[in-house]
Protein backbone atom coordinates (compact mmCIF):
# COMPACT_ATOMS: atom_id res chain seq x y z
CA UNK A 1 0.00 0.00 0.00
CA UNK A 2 1.42 3.34 -1.08
CA UNK A 3 -0.01 5.12 1.96
CA UNK A 4 1.86 7.83 3.74
CA UNK A 5 2.80 6.85 7.26
CA UNK A 6 0.54 9.53 8.64
CA UNK A 7 -2.05 9.28 5.87
CA UNK A 8 -5.04 8.11 7.95
CA UNK A 9 -6.80 11.43 8.41
CA UNK A 10 -5.95 12.81 4.98
CA UNK A 11 -8.00 12.79 1.81
CA UNK A 12 -6.30 15.58 -0.18
CA UNK A 13 -3.02 15.12 -1.99
CA UNK A 14 0.23 16.82 -1.08
CA UNK A 15 1.29 19.59 -3.44
CA UNK A 16 4.29 18.35 -5.47
CA UNK A 17 6.53 21.22 -4.48
CA UNK A 18 5.44 20.79 -0.86
CA UNK A 19 6.44 17.14 -1.17
CA UNK A 20 9.95 18.19 -2.15
CA UNK A 21 10.05 21.01 0.34
CA UNK A 22 9.09 18.69 3.18
CA UNK A 23 11.33 15.73 2.48
CA UNK A 24 14.57 15.21 4.36
CA UNK A 25 15.51 11.72 3.15
CA UNK A 26 17.94 13.10 0.58
CA UNK A 27 20.19 14.16 3.45
CA UNK A 28 19.04 12.34 6.58
CA UNK A 29 19.69 8.96 4.93
CA UNK A 30 23.20 9.65 6.16
CA UNK A 31 21.89 8.46 9.54
CA UNK A 32 20.39 5.19 8.29
CA UNK A 33 22.59 3.03 10.51
CA UNK A 34 21.78 5.07 13.62
CA UNK A 35 18.08 4.96 12.80
CA UNK A 36 18.20 1.19 12.53
CA UNK A 37 20.26 0.78 15.65
CA UNK A 38 17.80 2.94 17.58
CA UNK A 39 14.85 0.92 16.28
CA UNK A 40 16.47 -2.38 17.21
CA UNK A 41 17.05 -1.16 20.75
CA UNK A 42 13.49 0.15 20.82
CA UNK A 43 12.20 -3.30 19.83
CA UNK A 44 14.08 -4.81 22.76
CA UNK A 45 12.65 -2.25 25.15
CA UNK A 46 9.07 -2.61 23.94
CA UNK A 47 9.43 -6.40 24.23
CA UNK A 48 10.58 -5.90 27.80
CA UNK A 49 7.49 -3.75 28.35
CA UNK A 50 5.28 -6.57 27.02
CA UNK A 51 4.24 -4.91 23.74
CA UNK A 52 6.18 -7.33 21.53
CA UNK A 53 6.63 -11.07 22.00
CA UNK A 54 10.24 -12.24 21.88
CA UNK A 55 9.50 -13.72 18.45
CA UNK A 56 8.12 -10.47 17.13
CA UNK A 57 11.12 -8.65 18.58
CA UNK A 58 13.57 -10.97 16.86
CA UNK A 59 11.70 -10.75 13.56
CA UNK A 60 11.87 -6.97 13.72
CA UNK A 61 15.55 -6.96 14.64
CA UNK A 62 16.57 -9.28 11.82
CA UNK A 63 14.27 -7.49 9.37
CA UNK A 64 15.96 -4.21 10.25
CA UNK A 65 19.29 -5.93 9.71
CA UNK A 66 18.21 -6.61 6.11
CA UNK A 67 17.23 -2.97 5.66
CA UNK A 68 20.65 -1.97 6.91
CA UNK A 69 22.32 -4.28 4.40
CA UNK A 70 20.31 -2.71 1.59
CA UNK A 71 21.53 0.76 2.53
CA UNK A 72 25.09 -0.48 2.95
CA UNK A 73 25.11 -2.19 -0.45
CA UNK A 74 23.36 0.73 -2.13
CA UNK A 75 20.35 -1.39 -3.10
CA UNK A 76 17.73 0.36 -0.96
CA UNK A 77 15.01 1.53 -3.31
CA UNK A 78 13.59 4.88 -2.33
CA UNK A 79 9.90 5.60 -2.95
CA UNK A 80 9.95 9.39 -3.12
CA UNK A 81 6.16 9.79 -2.85
CA UNK A 82 5.99 8.12 0.57
CA UNK A 83 9.53 8.03 1.93
CA UNK A 84 9.54 11.41 3.62
CA UNK A 85 12.59 10.89 5.78
CA UNK A 86 14.91 8.13 6.95
CA UNK A 87 12.47 7.06 9.67
CA UNK A 88 9.51 6.56 7.36
CA UNK A 89 11.68 4.95 4.69
CA UNK A 90 13.12 2.36 7.04
CA UNK A 91 9.75 1.51 8.55
CA UNK A 92 8.12 1.21 5.13
CA UNK A 93 10.84 -1.15 3.97
CA UNK A 94 10.72 -3.18 7.20
CA UNK A 95 6.99 -3.72 6.61
CA UNK A 96 7.68 -5.02 3.11
CA UNK A 97 10.28 -7.44 4.40
CA UNK A 98 8.59 -8.86 7.52
CA UNK A 99 4.96 -7.87 6.91
CA UNK A 100 3.16 -4.83 8.21
CA UNK A 101 1.39 -6.76 10.97
CA UNK A 102 4.58 -7.12 13.00
CA UNK A 103 6.44 -4.12 11.58
CA UNK A 104 3.44 -1.97 12.52
CA UNK A 105 4.06 -2.66 16.20
CA UNK A 106 7.56 -1.22 16.28
CA UNK A 107 6.55 2.43 16.52
CA UNK A 108 4.29 1.87 19.58
CA UNK A 109 4.68 4.81 21.93
CA UNK A 110 7.44 6.24 19.81
CA UNK A 111 7.31 9.38 17.69
CA UNK A 112 9.64 10.56 14.99
CA UNK A 113 10.25 13.39 17.40
CA UNK A 114 12.15 11.29 19.93
CA UNK A 115 13.42 9.05 17.12
CA UNK A 116 15.10 11.83 15.15
CA UNK A 117 16.64 13.37 18.26
CA UNK A 118 18.06 9.94 19.11
CA UNK A 119 19.45 9.40 15.61
CA UNK A 120 21.09 12.79 15.60
CA UNK A 121 22.77 12.25 18.94
CA UNK A 122 23.97 8.77 17.99
CA UNK A 123 25.32 10.08 14.72
CA UNK A 124 26.99 13.13 16.20
CA UNK A 125 28.54 11.13 19.03
CA UNK A 126 30.59 9.07 16.56
CA UNK A 127 31.51 12.06 14.45
CA UNK A 128 32.74 14.01 17.47
CA UNK A 129 34.86 11.03 18.43
CA UNK A 130 36.42 11.20 14.99
CA UNK A 131 36.95 14.95 15.27
CA UNK A 132 38.65 14.46 18.62
CA UNK A 133 41.03 11.99 16.99
CA UNK A 134 41.90 14.47 14.21
CA UNK A 135 42.43 17.25 16.70
CA UNK A 136 44.82 15.09 18.70
CA UNK A 137 46.71 14.18 15.52
CA UNK A 138 47.06 17.85 14.65
CA UNK A 139 48.39 18.59 18.13
CA UNK A 140 50.82 15.68 17.92
CA UNK A 141 52.16 16.87 14.57
CA UNK A 142 52.56 20.40 15.94
CA UNK A 143 54.39 19.25 19.05
CA UNK A 144 56.70 17.09 16.93
CA UNK A 145 57.66 20.08 14.77
CA UNK A 146 58.15 22.26 17.85
CA UNK A 147 60.55 19.71 19.30
CA UNK A 148 62.53 19.20 16.13
CA UNK A 149 62.66 22.91 15.19
CA UNK A 150 63.30 24.32 18.65
CA UNK A 151 66.45 26.23 17.64
CA UNK A 152 64.98 28.39 14.91
CA UNK A 153 64.46 32.06 15.84
CA UNK A 154 62.28 34.49 13.95
CA UNK A 155 60.76 37.92 14.48
CA UNK A 156 57.72 37.97 16.71
CA UNK A 157 55.20 40.55 15.53
CA UNK A 158 52.64 42.86 17.00
CA UNK A 159 50.51 44.76 14.49
CA UNK A 160 52.48 42.72 11.91
CA UNK A 161 55.45 44.98 12.77
CA UNK A 162 58.68 43.41 13.94
CA UNK A 163 58.56 43.41 17.74
CA UNK A 164 60.88 40.99 19.57
CA UNK A 165 62.75 37.83 18.60
CA UNK A 166 61.04 34.55 19.51
CA UNK A 167 61.49 30.88 18.84
CA UNK A 168 59.61 29.39 15.89
CA UNK A 169 58.59 26.59 18.24
CA UNK A 170 57.10 29.22 20.56
CA UNK A 171 54.89 30.32 17.70
CA UNK A 172 53.90 26.71 16.99
CA UNK A 173 53.06 26.09 20.61
CA UNK A 174 51.03 29.29 20.93
CA UNK A 175 48.58 27.84 18.46
CA UNK A 176 48.76 24.41 20.02
CA UNK A 177 47.47 25.80 23.30
CA UNK A 178 44.46 27.37 21.59
CA UNK A 179 43.66 23.99 20.10
CA UNK A 180 44.19 22.34 23.45
CA UNK A 181 41.37 24.48 24.84
CA UNK A 182 39.27 23.30 21.91
CA UNK A 183 40.01 19.73 22.90
CA UNK A 184 38.89 20.39 26.47
CA UNK A 185 35.71 22.09 25.28
CA UNK A 186 35.01 19.24 22.89
CA UNK A 187 35.19 16.71 25.71
CA UNK A 188 32.65 18.76 27.68
CA UNK A 189 30.36 18.96 24.69
CA UNK A 190 30.52 15.20 24.10
CA UNK A 191 29.03 14.60 27.53
CA UNK A 192 25.98 16.68 26.72
CA UNK A 193 25.49 15.05 23.32
CA UNK A 194 25.50 11.55 24.75
CA UNK A 195 22.12 11.60 26.54
CA UNK A 196 19.11 9.60 25.42
CA UNK A 197 15.87 11.25 24.31
CA UNK A 198 14.38 7.91 23.24
CA UNK A 199 11.12 7.12 25.02
CA UNK A 200 10.06 10.75 25.29
CA UNK A 201 7.40 10.02 22.64
CA UNK A 202 5.94 12.91 20.69
CA UNK A 203 6.26 15.25 23.68
CA UNK A 204 4.56 13.89 26.80
CA UNK A 205 6.45 10.70 27.58
CA UNK A 206 5.81 6.97 27.19
CA UNK A 207 2.60 5.37 28.43
CA UNK A 208 3.72 1.70 28.27
CA UNK A 209 6.06 1.66 31.25
CA UNK A 210 9.03 1.64 28.91
CA UNK A 211 12.38 1.23 30.64
CA UNK A 212 14.19 4.27 29.28
CA UNK A 213 17.29 3.60 31.33
CA UNK A 214 17.58 0.15 29.76
CA UNK A 215 17.12 1.72 26.34
CA UNK A 216 19.79 4.33 27.03
CA UNK A 217 22.22 1.64 28.12
CA UNK A 218 21.49 -0.47 25.04
CA UNK A 219 22.45 2.50 22.89
CA UNK A 220 25.55 3.42 24.87
CA UNK A 221 24.14 6.70 26.18
CA UNK A 222 25.21 8.09 29.55
CA UNK A 223 21.69 8.29 30.92
CA UNK A 224 18.38 9.79 29.83
CA UNK A 225 17.17 13.30 29.20
CA UNK A 226 15.00 13.93 32.25
CA UNK A 227 12.10 15.81 30.70
CA UNK A 228 10.18 14.59 27.67
CA UNK A 229 9.26 18.07 26.38
CA UNK A 230 12.88 19.08 26.17
CA UNK A 231 13.90 15.60 25.01
CA UNK A 232 12.19 16.24 21.68
CA UNK A 233 12.83 20.00 21.52
CA UNK A 234 16.44 20.29 22.54
CA UNK A 235 18.88 21.08 19.76
CA UNK A 236 21.39 22.76 22.03
CA UNK A 237 23.71 19.89 21.26
CA UNK A 238 23.58 20.94 17.60
CA UNK A 239 24.03 24.63 18.42
CA UNK A 240 26.89 23.83 20.75
CA UNK A 241 28.63 21.70 18.14
CA UNK A 242 28.29 24.54 15.62
CA UNK A 243 29.59 27.03 18.18
CA UNK A 244 32.45 24.78 19.14
CA UNK A 245 33.32 24.42 15.48
CA UNK A 246 33.12 28.16 14.93
CA UNK A 247 35.71 28.87 17.60
CA UNK A 248 37.92 25.97 16.57
CA UNK A 249 37.80 27.03 12.91
CA UNK A 250 38.58 30.57 14.00
CA UNK A 251 41.81 29.18 15.45
CA UNK A 252 42.46 27.31 12.22
CA UNK A 253 41.90 30.54 10.32
CA UNK A 254 44.29 32.64 12.39
CA UNK A 255 46.94 29.93 12.22
CA UNK A 256 46.50 29.82 8.45
CA UNK A 257 46.77 33.57 8.14
CA UNK A 258 50.17 33.60 9.86
CA UNK A 259 51.43 30.85 7.59
CA UNK A 260 50.09 32.59 4.48
CA UNK A 261 52.11 35.66 5.43
CA UNK A 262 55.19 33.63 6.32
CA UNK A 263 55.06 31.79 2.99
CA UNK A 264 55.17 34.95 0.85
CA UNK A 265 58.48 35.69 -0.91
CA UNK A 266 58.70 38.88 1.15
CA UNK A 267 58.91 36.83 4.34
CA UNK A 268 60.17 33.53 2.96
CA UNK A 269 60.07 31.77 6.32
CA UNK A 270 58.20 28.68 5.15
CA UNK A 271 57.06 26.88 2.05
CA UNK A 272 54.17 24.50 1.76
CA UNK A 273 54.64 21.04 0.35
CA UNK A 274 53.39 20.60 -3.20
CA UNK A 275 50.74 18.29 -1.77
CA UNK A 276 49.02 21.29 -0.16
CA UNK A 277 49.61 23.93 -2.83
CA UNK A 278 48.16 24.64 -6.24
CA UNK A 279 49.29 26.55 -9.28
CA UNK A 280 47.96 29.29 -11.48
CA UNK A 281 46.25 28.66 -14.82
CA UNK A 282 47.91 31.76 -16.22
CA UNK A 283 51.18 32.42 -14.39
CA UNK A 284 53.54 29.47 -14.69
CA UNK A 285 55.75 30.48 -11.78
CA UNK A 286 52.98 30.54 -9.20
CA UNK A 287 52.71 28.25 -6.20
CA UNK A 288 49.77 29.29 -4.10
CA UNK A 289 48.96 28.35 -0.51
CA UNK A 290 45.44 27.28 -1.41
CA UNK A 291 45.14 24.85 1.46
CA UNK A 292 45.68 27.65 3.96
CA UNK A 293 43.36 30.01 2.14
CA UNK A 294 40.62 27.39 2.13
CA UNK A 295 41.16 26.72 5.82
CA UNK A 296 40.77 30.44 6.43
CA UNK A 297 37.81 30.67 4.07
CA UNK A 298 35.90 27.69 5.37
CA UNK A 299 35.86 29.13 8.86
CA UNK A 300 33.41 31.70 7.51
CA UNK A 301 31.16 28.97 6.22
CA UNK A 302 31.02 27.30 9.63
CA UNK A 303 30.34 30.61 11.32
CA UNK A 304 27.41 31.14 8.95
CA UNK A 305 25.96 27.72 9.71
CA UNK A 306 26.15 28.45 13.42
CA UNK A 307 24.48 31.83 13.07
CA UNK A 308 21.85 30.49 10.69
CA UNK A 309 20.75 27.63 12.89
CA UNK A 310 20.74 29.77 16.00
CA UNK A 311 18.25 32.03 14.23
CA UNK A 312 16.17 28.97 13.33
CA UNK A 313 15.74 27.83 16.94
CA UNK A 314 15.35 31.27 18.43
CA UNK A 315 11.79 31.83 19.60
CA UNK A 316 10.47 28.33 18.77
CA UNK A 317 7.54 27.24 20.90
CA UNK A 318 7.95 24.27 23.25
CA UNK A 319 8.58 20.68 22.12
CA UNK A 320 8.93 19.63 18.48
CA UNK A 321 8.39 21.96 15.54
CA UNK A 322 9.26 21.13 11.96
CA UNK A 323 11.74 24.00 11.91
CA UNK A 324 14.02 21.58 13.74
CA UNK A 325 14.44 19.55 10.56
CA UNK A 326 16.68 22.43 9.49
CA UNK A 327 19.30 21.26 11.99
CA UNK A 328 20.71 18.58 9.72
CA UNK A 329 22.20 20.25 6.69
CA UNK A 330 24.25 22.82 8.63
CA UNK A 331 25.38 20.22 11.14
CA UNK A 332 26.35 17.63 8.52
CA UNK A 333 28.20 20.18 6.45
CA UNK A 334 29.92 21.65 9.47
CA UNK A 335 31.09 18.24 10.70
CA UNK A 336 32.51 17.36 7.28
CA UNK A 337 34.22 20.74 7.00
CA UNK A 338 35.77 20.42 10.46
CA UNK A 339 36.95 16.85 9.86
CA UNK A 340 38.54 17.73 6.53
CA UNK A 341 40.04 20.97 7.79
CA UNK A 342 41.78 19.33 10.72
CA UNK A 343 43.26 16.66 8.49
CA UNK A 344 44.46 19.24 5.96
CA UNK A 345 45.98 21.38 8.71
CA UNK A 346 47.80 18.33 10.07
CA UNK A 347 49.18 17.57 6.62
CA UNK A 348 50.29 21.17 6.16
CA UNK A 349 52.19 21.37 9.43
CA UNK A 350 53.71 17.89 9.09
CA UNK A 351 55.12 18.65 5.63
CA UNK A 352 55.96 22.33 6.02
CA UNK A 353 59.53 23.34 5.14
CA UNK A 354 60.97 26.08 7.30
CA UNK A 355 63.95 28.31 6.47
CA UNK A 356 65.73 29.13 9.75
CA UNK A 357 68.35 31.22 7.91
CA UNK A 358 65.71 33.48 6.40
CA UNK A 359 63.93 33.74 9.71
CA UNK A 360 67.19 34.81 11.31
CA UNK A 361 67.95 37.26 8.52
CA UNK A 362 64.65 38.98 9.23
CA UNK A 363 65.72 39.77 12.78
CA UNK A 364 66.87 43.37 13.14
CA UNK A 365 68.79 45.06 15.92
CA UNK A 366 65.99 47.51 16.68
CA UNK A 367 64.07 44.48 17.95
CA UNK A 368 66.53 44.53 20.86
CA UNK A 369 65.67 48.11 21.89
CA UNK A 370 63.64 46.72 24.80
CA UNK A 371 66.65 44.65 25.85
CA UNK A 372 68.78 47.80 25.75
CA UNK A 373 66.29 49.52 28.06
CA UNK A 374 66.24 46.43 30.30
CA UNK A 375 70.04 46.60 30.53
CA UNK A 376 69.78 49.91 32.39
CA UNK A 377 66.84 48.60 34.44
CA UNK A 378 69.23 45.97 35.77
CA UNK A 379 71.53 48.86 36.83
CA UNK A 380 68.69 50.33 38.89
CA UNK A 381 67.33 52.93 36.42
CA UNK A 382 63.50 53.17 36.34
CA UNK A 383 62.03 51.57 33.21
CA UNK A 384 60.13 54.71 32.14
CA UNK A 385 63.48 56.48 31.99
CA UNK A 386 65.33 53.63 30.25
CA UNK A 387 62.57 53.47 27.62
CA UNK A 388 63.41 57.06 26.66
CA UNK A 389 67.14 56.45 26.69
CA UNK A 390 66.83 53.39 24.46
CA UNK A 391 64.48 55.38 22.21
CA UNK A 392 67.14 58.07 21.91
CA UNK A 393 69.63 55.38 20.83
CA UNK A 394 67.25 54.17 18.12
CA UNK A 395 66.77 57.76 16.95
CA UNK A 396 70.52 58.38 16.92
CA UNK A 397 71.20 55.24 14.88
CA UNK A 398 68.54 56.32 12.42
CA UNK A 399 70.00 59.82 12.22
CA UNK A 400 73.45 58.39 11.47
CA UNK A 401 71.91 56.03 8.91
CA UNK A 402 73.39 53.03 10.70
CA UNK A 403 72.05 49.53 10.16
CA UNK A 404 71.14 49.25 13.84
CA UNK A 405 71.67 50.36 17.43
CA UNK A 406 74.54 47.88 17.79
CA UNK A 407 76.55 50.02 15.32
CA UNK A 408 76.52 53.11 17.53
CA UNK A 409 79.52 51.93 19.49
CA UNK A 410 80.22 52.28 23.18
CA UNK A 411 81.32 55.90 23.01
CA UNK A 412 78.15 57.16 21.39
CA UNK A 413 76.02 55.02 23.71
CA UNK A 414 77.84 56.50 26.70
CA UNK A 415 77.36 59.99 25.32
CA UNK A 416 73.63 59.31 25.34
CA UNK A 417 73.76 57.88 28.87
CA UNK A 418 76.90 57.48 30.91
CA UNK A 419 75.50 54.50 32.78
CA UNK A 420 76.11 52.29 29.73
CA UNK A 421 79.11 50.09 30.58
CA UNK A 422 81.30 47.95 28.34
CA UNK A 423 79.06 44.93 28.94
CA UNK A 424 76.24 46.72 27.05
CA UNK A 425 77.54 45.17 23.83
CA UNK A 426 76.35 41.76 25.10
CA UNK A 427 72.79 43.05 24.67
CA UNK A 428 73.04 42.90 20.87
CA UNK A 429 72.50 39.18 20.66
CA UNK A 430 69.16 37.69 19.58
CA UNK A 431 69.75 34.36 21.28
CA UNK A 432 70.46 36.15 24.55
CA UNK A 433 67.26 38.14 24.26
CA UNK A 434 65.24 34.99 23.69
CA UNK A 435 66.92 33.11 26.53
CA UNK A 436 66.25 35.94 28.98
CA UNK A 437 62.51 35.30 28.59
CA UNK A 438 62.69 32.44 31.04
CA UNK A 439 59.61 32.91 33.21
CA UNK A 440 56.76 30.48 32.67
CA UNK A 441 55.33 30.90 29.18
CA UNK A 442 58.36 32.77 27.84
CA UNK A 443 60.17 32.02 24.63
CA UNK A 444 63.46 30.72 26.12
CA UNK A 445 64.38 27.17 25.22
CA UNK A 446 63.68 25.66 28.64
CA UNK A 447 60.28 27.31 28.78
CA UNK A 448 59.28 26.08 25.32
CA UNK A 449 60.44 22.60 26.27
CA UNK A 450 58.24 22.86 29.34
CA UNK A 451 55.31 23.85 27.13
CA UNK A 452 56.00 20.86 24.92
CA UNK A 453 56.12 18.58 27.94
CA UNK A 454 52.85 19.96 29.30
CA UNK A 455 51.06 19.28 26.06
CA UNK A 456 52.70 15.91 25.56
CA UNK A 457 51.37 14.85 28.96
CA UNK A 458 47.81 15.68 27.91
CA UNK A 459 48.27 13.91 24.58
CA UNK A 460 49.61 10.79 26.25
CA UNK A 461 46.38 10.59 28.24
CA UNK A 462 44.41 10.88 25.01
N1 LIG B 1 12.32 14.52 9.33
C1 LIG B 1 11.94 15.06 10.61
C2 LIG B 1 13.11 15.87 11.17
O1 LIG B 1 14.15 15.73 10.67
C3 LIG B 1 11.59 13.97 11.56
C4 LIG B 1 10.64 14.35 12.62
C5 LIG B 1 9.31 14.66 12.05
N2 LIG B 1 8.32 14.71 13.04
C6 LIG B 1 7.14 15.23 12.80
N3 LIG B 1 6.29 15.20 13.73
N4 LIG B 1 6.85 15.74 11.66
O2 LIG B 1 12.97 16.63 12.10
Amino acid sequence: SKLKLWGGRFTGKTDPLMQMYNESLSYDKRMYAQDIRGSQAYARATCKAGILTTEERDTIISGLEKVREEWASNTFVIHPEIDEDIHTANERRLGEIIGTHIAGKLHTGRSRNDQVATDMRLWLRDELEEIEGYLIEFLRATVERAEEQIDALLPGYTHVQRAQPIRWSHWLMSHAFMFLSDLERLRELKKRVNKSPLGCGALAGNPFNLDREFLAKELGFDGCIQNSLIGVADRDFVVETLQWSTLMMNHVSRWSEDLIIYSTAEFGFVTLADAYSTGSSLMPQKKNSDSLELLRGKSGRVFGQMAGFLYTVKGLPSSYNKDLQEDKEPLFDCVTTVQNSLQIATGVVATLTIYPEKMKAALTMDMLATDLADYLVRKGVPFRETHHISGACVREAEKRKLSGIDQLGLEVLQSIDERFGEDVLEVFDFERSVELRSSTGGTCKASVIKQIEELTKVLQRA
